[in-house]
């Protein structure tokens, strides 16, 4: 996107507000080369897509159907019949299919066949006039041609006064047919030149090891998340809550593009949430009494025309609540916001969100406004804390980090850990430290090895690998992936074709450990923007990701569609941190996927021991051109998913501190071995960021079928809050249970650095 002055986008929202005050929290859409902000409805024709009027002459329909002329509607007429029985029908060739049309008090209900077959019926009836709604939508269509027919049934719901169907427009995917001699590049492998050019980038040598055939992973499609999946965290056994930006998601809410949702692990339901501000690049944690904030984003957005594509409520100092929501039914659960009196103390973009050891969130780093890269004028060096502290004096306000001036210019989304003696990890471009909060004073790490860079935009990942009695709870950070791009050049001098990074660095952090510096191995494939995602077995799955280029969209040479990656990397490689080095890394038997996985994707553990994959939107707005919007869920299944695996009754709610508690397992016949409790948070996942991810072993012990755990000993070693609970015996794990740790208590609110 290209960024304009802050004058330029102070017009912009004055302009917007006036005009649209009354529903200022979703309105602004303004069309690329127009000032006029107009409503942000579903109406939207995204790249690789085609809109069909109601009038087209290929769009068919029986007798007793009016055309009505109206600007409000789209090319200024509709299509619409109160008579039962009365039809329309489209004949398209492509893999998706929308109709477009209102809602209303006398609107009644239809039904959608597509290729003869009754797909839904539709009630178009809504308590006010909408125009430009999503009536009907499908996205996972075999590439080929189709016809939707929508009939008007002459039924309508109690309360609406009339059995109207509308249709304003028929917008098709237009997909492409995959033929075989076009297969997803697997395997890519960095052109020798760039080796040679880069030799931190060497092809690695790659130790695959042989697992037996019963050992089978596999890989499932199932699902879409309505709304693109840039931000994820599970939040129940049954529910993870996905976060977006505001863009032209299918899922509505209120008339209007939805940007937010609950996702149903087991049915995969959506629900759409209603999110006021912006979250574009949030980020997020639980707090200590188990509510999850959801924390800055992006103000208004514009196109090179100085148009604003999307006027919300500026979401850059937003903290957004969300309150436990733990059942099956999730009715009452949305995100609340209010700004003029919950907000941080600056405006944050692309930060990192950490809950640290006494319960509350450390909010790092981000950049003033929305931009491409991060610089000195649009940093934002510092961390603040929800609620607010009172460190060296700050009352409340933001205080100075030198690292983040340090780490300019690829500093944003820092990875960022809690550790066992409650300070905090972070690693920013090739920089690493210690963070001591409470005395606010910084301890430099070595460098990162070969000038790998692994925060945004040369994106890497990072884990705090699995704590546990053996290694008597020793912090041992491990990054992987990035990029080693010059990032002081331009974006006309970056291409999306410079290779990634395949490096990954492991630190132990001890006096020891940092004299030892770095130990350096490589991933079987370079990758930016991998997602690290540690297994209840302790081992670390990585997956997702390109090859070559940097994350984001529009701001580098070879762009492929608006991304600046391409070659995305399809097989995940499991990684076994306690396995001697040279023999870590496998990708036997594990699965190839055909989706790419680019900027704005996810990855995360769910309840069951499943690995979900989802979202990739290298885009400003929804496209169907590569790469493009995706919206599709991948389950990805270890093979212990397939096995007898044990299962867990009685585990309490709540495990204190230094608490010993009780509860019973069944152990499968086929076990053996040592049986391990182990407390996970799977984290808030954004952006190759796993915030808060933790995998801590406690000390337990097991008399026939009583597992007797002592709880961890305090916030530093297992941050108090939410958290998952299993146990696992021969690696295979059970089901994960949802404990609180600590005693779910809020974190403390210091009532002077909030009395500002
Ligand atoms: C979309 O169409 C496919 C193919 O007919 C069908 O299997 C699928 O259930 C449809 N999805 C929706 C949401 O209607
Ligand atoms: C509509 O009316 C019918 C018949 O009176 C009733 O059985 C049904 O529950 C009503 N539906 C709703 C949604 O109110
Ligand atoms: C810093 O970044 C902002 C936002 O991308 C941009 O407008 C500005 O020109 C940049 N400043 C410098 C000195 O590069
Ligand atoms: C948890 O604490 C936060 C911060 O003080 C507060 O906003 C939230 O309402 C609390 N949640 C519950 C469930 O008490």
């Amino acid at each position: 996107m290209v960024v304009r002055s802050l004058l330029a986008l102070f017009t912009l929202v004055v302009l917007i507000s006036v005009s649209l005050a009354s529903e200022s929290a979703w309105n602004g859409h303004t069309t690329p080369g127009s000032t006029n902000p107009t409503r942000f409805s579903p109406y939207y024709v995204a790249p690789g897509t085609k809109s069909y009027d109601s009038n087209s002459p290929l769009v068919h329909y029986s007798s007793h159907w009016k055309e009505i002329f109206s600007s409000a509607y789209i090319h200024k007429s509709v299509r619409s019949t109160s008579h039962k029985g009365a039809y329309m029908t489209f004949r398209f060739t492509g893999t998706g299919v929308e109709w477009f049309g209102n809602t209303g008090g006398r609107h009644g209900i239809a039904k959608v066949y597509l290729d003869g077959k009754l797909m839904e019926r539709v009630n178009t009836w809504s308590s006010t006039t909408r125009r430009q709604q999503r009536l009907y939508w499908n996205f996972s269509l075999p590439y080929g041609k189709h016809t939707i027919k929508i009939v008007n049934t002459g039924q309508k719901q109690n309360h609406s006064k009339g059995t109207k169907v509308d249709v304003d427009a028929i917008v098709v995917t237009l997909g492409s047919n995959p033929t075989p001699s076009n297969p997803p590049q697997n395997n890519y492998v960095p052109v020798l030149q760039n080796v040679a050019a880069s030799p931190q980038n060497g092809f690695p040598s790659v130790n695959l090891d042989t697992s037996s055939p019963s050992e089978q992973w596999t890989l499932m499609q199932k699902g879409n998340t309505g709304v693109h999946a840039m931000q994820l965290a599970v939040i129940s056994d049954s529910h993870a809550i996905i976060v977006d930006k505001v863009e032209h998601n299918p899922l509505t809410v209120d008339g209007h593009p939805a940007w937010a949702a609950l996702y149903n692990l087991n049915t995969h339901a959506v629900r759409p949430l209603r999110m006021q501000s912006n979250s574009f690049c949030a980020g997020g944690t639980f707090l200590s009494n188990g509510t999850l904030i959801n924390v800055g984003g992006n103000p208004v957005v514009e196109d090179h025309t100085s148009a604003a594509d999307f006027g919300d409520v500026d979401g850059l100092q937003a903290v957004r609540i969300f309150e436990p929501c733990n059942s099956d039914n999730i009715d009452d659960c949305e995100m609340f916001e209010d700004h003029s009196r919950v907000r941080m103390a600056s405006p944050r973009w692309y930060n990192t969100v950490l809950r640290i050891s006494d319960g509350s969130a450390m909010i790092i780093g981000g950049s003033l406004k929305g931009g491409w890269i991060n610089n000195a004028t649009t940093n934002n060096p510092t961390v603040e804390y929800y609620p607010p502290k009172d460190i060296s004096g700050s009352n409340g306000m933001p205080v100075k980090l030198q690292f983040l001036v340090d780490t300019l210019n690829s500093n944003l989304f820092p990875i960022a850990f809690s550790l066992p003696d409650g300070k905090v990890f972070i690693a920013a471009n090739q920089d690493a430290m210690i963070y001591d909060w409470q005395s606010n004073t910084e301890r430099r790490l070595p460098q990162i090895p070969n000038g790998v860079r692994v925060t945004y935009p040369m994106t890497g990942t990072g884990l705090l690998l699995p704590l546990t009695p053996e290694n008597n709870y020793t912090p041992e950070i491990l990054l992987c992936g990035g990029s080693t791009v010059d990032d002081t050049k331009p974006g006309y001098e970056i291409s999306s074709q410079d290779p990634a990074s395949a490096q990954c660095s492991r630190m132990v952090l001890t006096e020891d450990g940092i004299a030892a510096g770095w130990q350096v191995e490589q991933m079987p494939q370079a990758r930016t923007m991998p997602d690290a995602v540690i297994l209840p077995t302790g081992k670390i799955l990585i997956v997702n990701g390109a090859a070559t280029g940097i994350s984001g969209y529009g701001n580098v040479i070879n762009q492929v569609g608006a991304s600046n990656a391409d070659n995305p990397v399809f097989t995940p490689v499991l990684y076994d941190p306690a396995a001697p080095a040279g023999t870590r890394f496998s990708s036997a038997g594990l699965p190839t996927s055909d989706i790419p996985r680019l900027y704005h994707s996810i990855a995360t553990v769910v309840p069951s021991g499943s690995v979900m994959i989802a979202g990739s939107n290298p885009n400003l707005d929804r496209s169907e051109i590569k790469y493009g919007t995706e919206y599709r869920v991948e389950w990805l299944d270890p093979p212990y998913m397939a096995m007898d695996r044990p299962t867990l009754d009685n585990v309490p709610e709540k495990i204190g501190f230094e608490q010993t508690v009780q509860f019973n397992v069944k152990l499968p016949s086929t076990a053996s071995g040592n049986v391990k409790v182990i407390l996970m948070d799977f984290g808030y996942v954004t952006h190759a960021v796993h915030a808060n991810s933790r995998y801590v072993e406690l000390a337990s012990s097991i008399d026939g079928g009583l597992v007797t755990v002592d709880g961890p000993t305090n916030g530093k070693i297992y941050p108090p809050g939410p958290g998952w609970l299993f146990v696992v015996v021969s690696d295979i794990p059970s089901k994960a249970v949802k404990v609180m740790v600590g005693d779910g208590r809020g974190p403390e609110v210091n009532e002077a650095a909030i009395a500002k």
